[in-house]
């Protein structure tokens, strides 16, 4: 009797551990859908450049693909707390990061650029940045950017980039330091803003992983390198940029 119990116990206790686990044919991928063209929300959910590209990778590994969408800010977390396999999010691979998680080889080059209102001209070079008002995605590049280098600038921390382009529409903000294609698409569809000629830095894109998981990474990478090669990743740029 003693002996069924513990059995009773043991399994009960490994069920819990290990039963109640995310669902093995499922992969979970982690974003914030505010950047097109890399994901976005249109009437089908959630597509975009990085969505093809994930699909692409559940397709080779024979698993569902799910679609989490958080602030931009959470996504370590998401990795780190096992909520998510991987994030896609046009996320770009700097120093810090690399100490929280692994990442892809890179499959975009970009750059940060600057958006402010057609009629603004205080802003001619980088160093104008100095002591204005900037709007930032919460803990994107730009962010750390400017927080390291325009200590009088006051900065705007926005989880989503259509606040961000409100608050300069609005003039509670003099300008968005942003990348390249997502601020092209932001001033398509709000045409009293525009991108000044003036690079900040280039950055590079990849998809990252809790560290150590090299298996999983070893998946996407393999997917990655095959859709460079094949073109693909403008081909999709192409297609979801408007
Ligand atoms: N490339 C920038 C970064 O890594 C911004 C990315 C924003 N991506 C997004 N899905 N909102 O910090």
């Amino acid at each position: 009797m003693k002996k069924l119990f513990k059995l009773f116990i043991i399994c009960s206790v490994s069920f819990l551990l290990f039963g109640c686990n995310k669902d093995d044919n499922k992969l979970v991928m982690v974003t914030e859908a505010g950047f097109a063209p890399y994901e976005y929300r249109d009437s089908s959910g959630i597509v975009g450049v990085d969505v093809d590209i994930a699909r692409e990778i559940a397709a080779a590994m024979g698993k569902e693909l799910e679609i989490k969408d958080v602030a931009f800010d959470s996504l370590i977390n998401e990795l780190n707390s096992g909520k998510a396999d991987f994030a896609a999010a046009g996320m770009s691979i700097n120093e810090e990061r690399k100490k929280e998680v692994d990442f892809s080889i890179e499959y975009v080059s970009s750059k940060q650029v600057v958006v402010v209102r057609k009629d603004y001209n205080k802003i001619k070079n980088i160093n104008d940045l100095n002591g204005k008002t900037i709007s930032v995605q919460l803990g994107s590049v730009a962010d750390t950017y400017v927080t390291k280098n325009f200590k009088n600038s006051k900065i705007v921390r926005q989880k989503k980039f259509l606040s961000a382009a409100e608050d300069v529409k609005a003039k509670k903000s003099e300008c968005i330091i942003m990348d390249e294609l997502p601020a092209k698409e932001l001033v398509k569809n709000n045409s009293e803003l525009t991108i000044l000629k003036i690079e900040l830095f280039t950055d590079k894109y990849a998809i990252a992983v809790k560290k150590g998981n090299t298996e999983l990474l070893n998946k996407i990478n393999e997917v990655l390198e095959k859709l460079i090669e094949e073109g693909k990743i403008e081909e999709f740029v192409i297609n979801h940029s408007s």
